[in-house]
């Protein structure tokens, strides 16, 4: 009989292809997906330890699956990802409601250690690093996304080491899957009906196979029938290449929206978080490519209220949010991470912090709002992802990774469609397709 598996997934977009990869996984020894908790004979949660309470949120969400099978038959309880790899055996002995905890790089172990547990009931830790058999594994297994967009892991792990960082003691060293299988999956995934791939790595620019670059890899798979758009996340600004710029002028199907994560605008605190990077090399990389490409834009991510930032660094910060008016960013207060350096420092005054991250979201959401009124009464490329709950209304992205609601059809669904924007908010465009227009195209 077959079993029903639910998967709760915190975290980043490695995490949510983990998740996927887990399921067609386990669908070899008979567990298929449910979205539905209630009726899950094994309840995985897949964990990140980046910021904050992650420990905590961990136990707290096995609680409240402990009470919600109060009166009905245990489910299998599985801790996986980030939080599992750094708290391994630990996160049984406090919790005897948890079966199995495995980390990120010992999922090709999972149906084995799940037939062991239901043979024996012998709660089990695998969380040791073998990014090499995890994946030479996942390749013999049929990657089953058939989302319009979808991710493609092609590296694992960060030798960066920036002080206040998690991931490299979480993932473990880099590791770059081999070009062919790779570009095996990007084929699978195209045959599935996918037609956006987003490569990705915790330092995914830093990709190399043999003679093999991100560059590579984009070019070859733009060459795949059905594949329409190609993005990449995240990369670090000292493995932003030539070659890997230059694409953004060789490529047709890679989208004009740079991801690239700066953290702080000065070279003091850039420097006391050992980014490896200065401000000006992140000049450097914005010029190259708005030389190629004019309308290429960028998102980035940063961290304030990190040990040591004074008003003059903060306020260094927010001068380069404006000169470069960064869209679709992130930002966050520094959450001193167990182990890492940075968790030895002094924390500054958790006001001062909460004020410098209202200010940065201030002008970082100001500016994403400009962007999307200037939209207004144009025409945008939008792919067409899905239907939303609304009659009539999709859900799409555009080039910018902007969500888009607007009315189509289902004969839209994976195409890219000219949607005329209509109305916008911080975060969302609305509008309509249209056919023959002589509306300015954006
Ligand atoms: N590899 C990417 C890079 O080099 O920027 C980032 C990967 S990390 C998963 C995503 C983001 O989380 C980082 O860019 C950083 O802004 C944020 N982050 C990581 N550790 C943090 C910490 N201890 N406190 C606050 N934010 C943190
Ligand atoms: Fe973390 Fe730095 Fe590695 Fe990014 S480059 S994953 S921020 S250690
Ligand atoms: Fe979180 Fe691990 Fe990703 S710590 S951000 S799930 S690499």
């Amino acid at each position: 009989m077959s079993k029903k598996i639910f998967i709760k997934t915190f975290g980043c977009q490695m995490n949510e292809y983990d998740s996927n990869r887990i399921l067609d996984t386990v669908k070899e020894i008979g567990f298929f997906k449910t979205n539905n908790i209630d009726e899950a004979n094994c309840y995985l949660l897949n964990t990140c330890h980046i910021r904050d309470k992650a420990k905590e949120k961990v136990y707290h969400e096995i609680g409240r699956v402990k009470k919600n099978f109060r009166f009905k038959n245990k489910p299998l309880v599985i801790v996986a990802g980030c939080v599992a790899q750094a708290e391994n055996e630990e996160m049984l002995k406090r919790e005897p409601y948890i079966d199995l905890v495995i980390g990120p790089q010992a999922y090709h172990k999972i149906n084995g250690k799940i037939k062991d547990y239901l043979k024996k009931q012998k709660r089990l830790d695998e969380t040791e690093f073998d990014a090499i058999s995890k994946f030479n594994f996942f390749e013999k297994v049929k990657n089953s996304s058939q989302k319009i967009s979808s991710f493609l892991t092609i590296q694992e792990g960060c030798d960066k080491f920036c002080h206040f960082c998690v991931v490299p003691y979480t993932r473990g060293p880099e590791y770059s899957r081999p070009f062919e299988t790779i570009i095996n999956e990007a084929r699978i995934l195209a045959a599935n009906g996918v037609k956006e791939i987003t490569l990705l790595g915790q330092n995914v620019n830093a990709y190399r196979n043999e003679n093999y670059s991100l560059s590579n890899l984009i070019l070859e798979i733009e060459k795949i029938p059905g594949i329409l758009r190609i993005r990449y996340t995240t990369s670090h600004p000292k493995d932003m290449t030539d070659d890997l710029i230059e694409t953004y002028a060789k490529s047709k199907k890679l989208m004009p929206l740079v991801h690239l994560p700066v953290q702080s605008g000065s070279n003091k605190v850039l420097e006391l978080m050992n980014r490896k990077h200065i401000i000006e090399d992140y000049f450097k990389i914005y010029h190259k490519l708005k030389k190629i490409n004019s309308s290429i834009k960028f998102s980035s991510d940063f961290i304030v209220g990190y040990p040591g930032e004074n008003e003059n660094d903060f306020n260094d910060t927010l001068d380069l949010i404006k000169e470069i008016k960064f869209i679709n960013s992130y930002s966050f207060i520094f959450s001193p991470r167990p182990g890492t350096v940075a968790s030895k420092l002094e924390l500054i005054d958790r006001k001062i912090s909460l004020n410098r991250l209202e200010k940065i979201q201030k002008e970082l959401f100001n500016h994403q709002t400009e962007m999307n009124k200037s939209l207004e009464n144009n025409i945008i490329d939008v792919l067409v992802e899905n239907k939303t709950e609304e009659r009539g209304k999709f859900f799409g992205k555009s080039e910018y990774m902007t969500s888009v609601i607007f009315n189509a059809k289902e004969e839209h669904v994976g195409k890219i469609a000219k949607v005329k924007i209509n109305k916008s908010n911080q975060n969302t465009l609305f509008g309509e397709i249209v056919k023959n227009t002589k509306l300015k195209v954006a």
